[in-house]
């Protein structure tokens, strides 16, 4: 890798052993995806790893020592959400001890990071680029984030430059202040492989659209046609929530990292087909390849006729808007009855006093016995107990890591009504 004289000082130990350990990491990292150079980071960074497992112990040295060293990260940081929220999300006696244990090392790691520059006690939220949390990059920023629904949302809503990082040297890229060029770093590789040709009769579901996209293209990127004709031109609120969505669930159910929305999003709208490479691919999603990619979700259940215990709703966490989207559909099905089955909404703590602060909505809400949370229902169910629940959710990236099972939000509603599927 060709480094600068500042880069090459930093190796040769001059700002001391952890700041070279730091900077051979991320070249390492870089070369193994053909990276021949470093770039630096011009935003806040985000990182996955939010969740204090106690297993993780080379990863908390590693943080003591860059801590012990003095080091923090250039700027300050957002991380994906907690795991466990007692208070709003039910859980029986056993569950607790299960959490206890397996999250014993929470303390231990938010300790770390208020020591190496989170932004505040809110900064817990996969969804740090919404106003109210306000981890927001500008377009062509560089970034080197984790958490793969907000670098597909940065990379393709906001045209940053993000690749798809995992967690730990997510730190150790915003600690130094640089990435590695390769892949989505790259004009090259934000070139799309496939277009996805739109024909379906109705506006699609975001997260189903997003699977089926996904299913089809894994990493590379697509470059989608026809969804404007739903969305329309503007990247408005209501537009960007569906696409956060969408993203979640390319970046899934595939491992989208980009994508390209003609006539919509920043690149397309400035480069348009000039974006898909000489040799590019066509996908087309009509109603029936929709229908056959909903059909295609297995039910895992442990007993798959079971009644629905919970249901996640926020996966990635709401917008503000979705937030009371939800509560208008929840009063007006339910008004002052009591859902039956243990509804959870979920969104990033600064969302959520935000709409607490909105008394009349937040009552609303909480009289129909829904609940809201800022926990990451992943992390929520990723033990042996929880896993056994049957729930449901209007998420497609849940649905793919868990046990859960997906329903677009009018059939979730419909559940919900009935108490049963
Ligand atoms: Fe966010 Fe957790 Fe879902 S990080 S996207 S709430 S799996």
């Amino acid at each position: 890798m060709k480094l600068t004289k500042e880069e090459q000082a930093f190796l040769n130990g001059e700002k001391g052993p952890t700041m070279k350990k730091i900077l051979q990491s991320v070249i390492d990292y870089g070369e193994i995806f053909g990276a021949d150079s470093l770039v630096d980071i011009t935003n806040n960074g985000h990182f996955v790893i939010s969740m204090g497992v106690s297993l993780f112990t080379p990863f908390y040295l590693m943080l003591d020592e860059i801590i012990e060293s003095g080091l923090k990260t250039k700027g300050n940081f957002t991380v994906d959400p907690f795991p466990v929220d007692h208070a709003n999300v039910k859980s029986n006696l056993l569950q607790k001890v299960i959490f206890k244990v397996l999250y014993k090392a929470q303390p231990k790691l938010d300790d770390c990071y208020s020591r190496l520059g989170i932004k505040d006690k809110n900064a817990y939220s996969c969804t740090c680029y919404l106003p109210e949390v306000g981890n927001i990059p500008k377009r062509g920023d560089i970034l080197a984030w984790s958490e793969s629904s907000a670098v597909v949302f940065a990379n393709s809503v906001i045209g940053a430059r993000c690749n798809r990082n995992s967690g730990g040297i997510d730190i150790l890229m915003n600690i130094i202040g640089k990435t590695p060029v390769f892949d989505l770093i790259t004009d090259e590789g934000r070139k799309a492989k496939w277009l996805i040709q739109l024909e379906t009769t109705t506006k699609p579901n975001p997260q189903l659209l997003g699977s089926a996209i996904g299913l089809k293209v894994m990493e590379d990127v697509p470059y989608i046609v026809g969804l404007d004709k739903y969305l329309g031109q503007e990247l408005n609120e209501e537009n960007k929530a569906y696409l956060k969505d969408m993203g979640a669930a390319s970046a899934s159910n595939g491992a989208v990292g980009l994508y390209h929305v003609e006539n919509l999003t920043p690149e397309a709208k400035e480069l348009g087909k000039k974006l898909l490479i000489k040799d590019y691919k066509t996908y087309i999603i009509n109603e029936k390849k929709k229908k056959k990619v909903y059909s295609s979700y297995p039910n895992i259940w442990k007993n798959t006729n079971a009644k629905p215990k919970k249901c996640f709703i926020g996966c990635p966490h709401l917008s503000l808007q979705q937030l009371y989207n939800w509560t208008d559909s929840l009063a007006n099905e339910f008004g002052k009855k009591k859902i039956p089955i243990e509804t959870i909404l979920l969104a990033a703590p600064d969302v959520v006093a935000k709409f607490k602060a909105d008394t009349n909505a937040y009552s609303k809400l909480i009289t129909t016995g829904a609940k809201l949370s800022s926990i990451c229902p992943l992390m929520y169910m990723a033990n042996p107990l929880c896993k056994d629940i049957p729930i449901i959710t209007n998420s497609n990236k849940l649905r793919t890591y868990t046990t859960s099972r997906f329903f677009p939000d009018e059939k979730l509603i419909e559940i919900l009504k009935r108490g049963a599927i």
